[in-house]
């Protein structure tokens, strides 16, 4: 742990019951803007230095695994000129980023159909992805062009595909089955989720997975996360009785 990190941490926070794995829906990037009079694109210029802050936070922690929202399926629908905006931020942003990934042992993994994406972004991905793979210091997912439903409906097919192959039989489809054909099957369900600018759904993001995850949902915009709005997120979590459906203790 670094010594800046020791002096800014909260008194609060208990580091030994800190969550293995935190999955964040980044949203209010356009009010951010707009209560700024910028232009939306500005919101979420800053909405990615506020990610690469998380990660950097996520790893002095121990935090091993960070899953981050960044472009659903159904974001599509918004205007060309956003869109275009926001494939071509990811796309610098691997590039600029690559390097400063690999010294910090950060193994990147996108999670989505990637296959509707600009092809130089694409590329962009793999590099990174085959770049960082043996890296072990924090795993850090990005759900791009990600939608759950759509998730669920490829693993079904592909499980449907191996029955009528005859290399599994339907009797042995169990949950494990299922969270194996999932874009996630590296990671362990989340423990916490976070989503920022007060919206209390899930915008189809990992409905699997979240099964028992503890949610927390904050008015900061995206942008204003900082590590002390993050500390307080972890406060939280720690007050939780996670009981699984268990009888309470
Ligand atoms: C989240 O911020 C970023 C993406 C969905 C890409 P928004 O762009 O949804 O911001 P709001 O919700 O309009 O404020
Ligand atoms: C969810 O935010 C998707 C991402 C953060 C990438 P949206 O802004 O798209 O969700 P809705 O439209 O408010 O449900
Ligand atoms: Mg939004």
């Amino acid at each position: 742990m670094t010594a800046q990190l020791l002096t800014t941490l909260s008194a609060n926070l208990n580091l030994v019951k800190l969550p293995q794995h935190v999955a964040v829906i980044m949203d209010g990037n356009g009010r951010w803007a707009k209560q700024k009079g910028l232009p939306r694109i500005e919101g979420h210029r800053r909405g990615a230095s506020t990610l690469k802050e998380m990660l950097r936070y996520c790893k002095d922690l121990g935090i091993k695994t960070l899953t981050a929202y960044a472009f659903s399926t159904e974001n599509w629908g918004r205007p060309i000129g956003e869109v275009n905006f926001l494939m071509t931020l990811f796309e610098r942003l691997l590039q600029k980023e690559l390097k400063e990934m690999e010294a910090e042992e950060v193994c990147i993994n996108f999670i989505g159909d990637l296959s509707p994406l600009p092809r130089s972004l694409q590329q962009e991905m793999r590099h990174s992805m085959e770049r960082t793979k043996n890296n072990q210091g924090v795993f850090f997912n990005v759900a791009i062009n990600y939608g759950s439903r759509h998730e669920m409906v490829t693993a079904c097919r592909n499980i449907a595909q191996k029955v009528q192959q005859g290399r599994i039989s339907a009797s042995d489809i169990d949950e494990n089955t299922i969270a194996q054909h999932l874009y996630t099957s590296a990671s362990p369900d989340p423990d916490l989720l976070i989503r920022t600018s007060g919206e209390m759904r899930l915008s189809n993001f990992l409905l699997w997975q979240l099964a028992y995850t503890e949610i927390y949902v904050t008015d900061t915009l995206w942008p204003d996360f900082d590590s002390e709005q993050f500390d307080r997120a972890l406060e939280a979590y720690q007050q939780r009785d996670r009981r699984f459906g268990k009888k309470v203790s």
